[in-house]
């Protein structure tokens, strides 16, 4: 049998497991917000429509953070068409997934829902169709404690104490074509440093994300984010990444190995932006926000939207996810978690049907997808201090990424409790023996195992610390 070999030692400290890692993302588009976590009338949803099965599973899900409105939908978006008596709010044309949108969920029923869930909201502004006056108003709306126009209208609406929302995303994917309000860097670079000015001028504690590349493949990749960077350094806090994986194509060594490319995507973008902050001699450190992330099986999105006209809510990208699926998403988190010193947010996209962990009957019941279950336990378990791991494994050939390392790793020690949590993913066929040297914990004798290599199970240990990782398969050892 294949070996490998971990040593786990507090002095290789990376740095705190953020909560933030483990957001999530709520977008109008197909059944997500309307049939998701919204559905007025369904027999488990409150007076004002939010259903109470998603809520449940949201909160089991362990999810921290929760991005909002959009993804491609928020480009083309008027935030105030979303607030105030729902009879009086319009009906309009979302031109980003070609359906219509009711309004009659917007801004204020994602906070009392954010409120519900017990996650924190991370806004996104419309800087596609609109610029810095939209912006600034919505801020306003939602920040501003009261005595002016639109926060007096938002205690009209309801909500007497400010929403305080302290995550703001300055847009979408716009170095995307098929983005509505498509811009260069150049265009975007400016509207995202004006933007963010003006609105730490209204509240200077928000932290702020600037759009970087919708994915590591676009031809603009590096120089996107370098431009827009030169403009946007000094007022934003956050540059973005946003990556799918697609199993479509059937070659499974590759997608087991879908976490490399994301460690080699977050490297460069930070390597950029650490670039463009020492050409501007500019002390602040920007965190990555990978604030769209999944596996996609992107080929069946132009069939859902070729087979249609203007309707509302349709069934969009609800992805049936396999074993295999959950496997990859359990490694990209530990990716993430591998990045913590310098990737501050994440959020897998999207909550509910769309390319989901949660799907749902409109009507009818809630569910867990397989790939629920990496994220749950990852949430969980993955407290305190992340440690490095630097695994002695051997390596395997895959067709997109060349040599792989067989073993993924990354250990999360919490110094309060001591409580010890190993993730790790082998993404080979084959059983793999791995020993965990635990010498710098000698209180910690034994490592209990839990696997998904299908549904979550308990595996025997009888108090070793050498385990038998199965092929293709997520792994969480714990000791405490
Ligand atoms: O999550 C689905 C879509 O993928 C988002 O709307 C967009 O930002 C990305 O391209």
């Amino acid at each position: 049998m294949n070996s490998a070999r971990v040593v786990i030692d507090p002095a290789f400290r990376i740095g705190e497991a953020d909560r933030r890692l483990f957001g999530s993302f709520v977008e109008h588009m197909g059944r997500c917000v309307y049939g998701g976590i919204f559905e007025p009338g369904h027999p488990t949803a409150d007076a004002l429509g939010l259903r109470g099965d998603v809520l449940e599973l949201t909160r089991e899900l362990g999810v921290s953070v929760v991005r909002y409105p959009g993804g491609n939908f928020v480009s083309g978006y008027r935030w105030e068409d979303g607030t105030g008596p729902v009879g009086d709010r319009p009906r309009r044309l979302d031109l980003a997934w070609k359906t219509v949108e009711t309004n009659r969920f917007g801004l204020d029923e994602f906070m009392v829902w954010t409120r519900a869930a017990g996650v924190e909201p991370m806004l996104a502004v419309n800087l596609g169709t609109r610029g810095v006056q939209e912006a600034l108003d919505l801020l306003e709306y939602a920040n501003h404690p009261g005595g002016t126009h639109l926060s007096d209208l938002r205690r009209k609406h309801g909500a007497e104490q400010p929403y305080g929302v302290r995550l703001w995303c300055l847009g979408n994917e716009l170095d995307g074509p098929w983005q509505v309000g498509h811009k260069t860097a150049e265009e975007y670079g400016r509207l995202a440093a004006e933007t963010a000015r003006a609105m730490k001028m209204i509240d200077p504690g928000i932290s702020l994300v600037a759009c970087g590349s919708s994915n590591r493949a676009m031809p603009t990749f590096g120089s996107w984010e370098a431009t827009v960077l030169e403009h946007a350094y000094e007022h934003v806090d956050f540059i973005s990444a946003h990556t799918y994986y697609d199993p479509s194509d059937g070659d499974r060594a590759s997608i087991l190995a879908s976490a490399v490319d994301m460690d080699a995507f977050i490297d460069e973008v930070v390597a950029t932006a650490d670039h463009v902050g020492a050409k501007l001699h500019n002390r602040k450190k920007l965190k990555v926000s990978f604030d769209e992330w999944n596996v996609w099986y992107q080929s069946r999105l132009q069939h859902d939207l070729d087979r249609r006209g203007w309707v509302e809510a349709p069934a969009l990208i609800e992805d049936d996810y396999t074993d295999t699926d959950a496997v990859v998403v359990g490694d990209l988190l530990i990716t993430l978690l591998r990045h913590a010193d310098r990737v501050g947010v994440a959020c897998q996209a999207q909550l509910a049907n769309v390319i989901a962990p949660i799907r749902t009957e409109t009507g009818g019941r809630a569910w867990r997808q397989s790939i629920f279950h990496p994220f749950a336990l990852t949430a969980r378990h993955a407290r305190g201090t992340v440690l490095r791991t630097e695994p002695v494994t051997p390596s395997h050939e895959t067709a997109k990424y060349g040599s792989v390392p067989t073993l993924s790793t990354v250990a999360v020690h919490d110094e309060e409790t001591d409580a010890l949590a190993v993730f790790a993913v082998n993404r080979g066929e084959d059983p793999l023996s791995v020993e965990f040297d635990l010498r710098a914990f000698p209180q910690h004798r034994a490592l209990e195992h839990l696997t998904l290599d299908g549904p979550p199970r308990r595996l025997e240990n009888a108090g070793r610390t050498t385990v038998q990782l199965a092929g293709a398969s997520w792994n969480l050892l714990r000791s405490s």
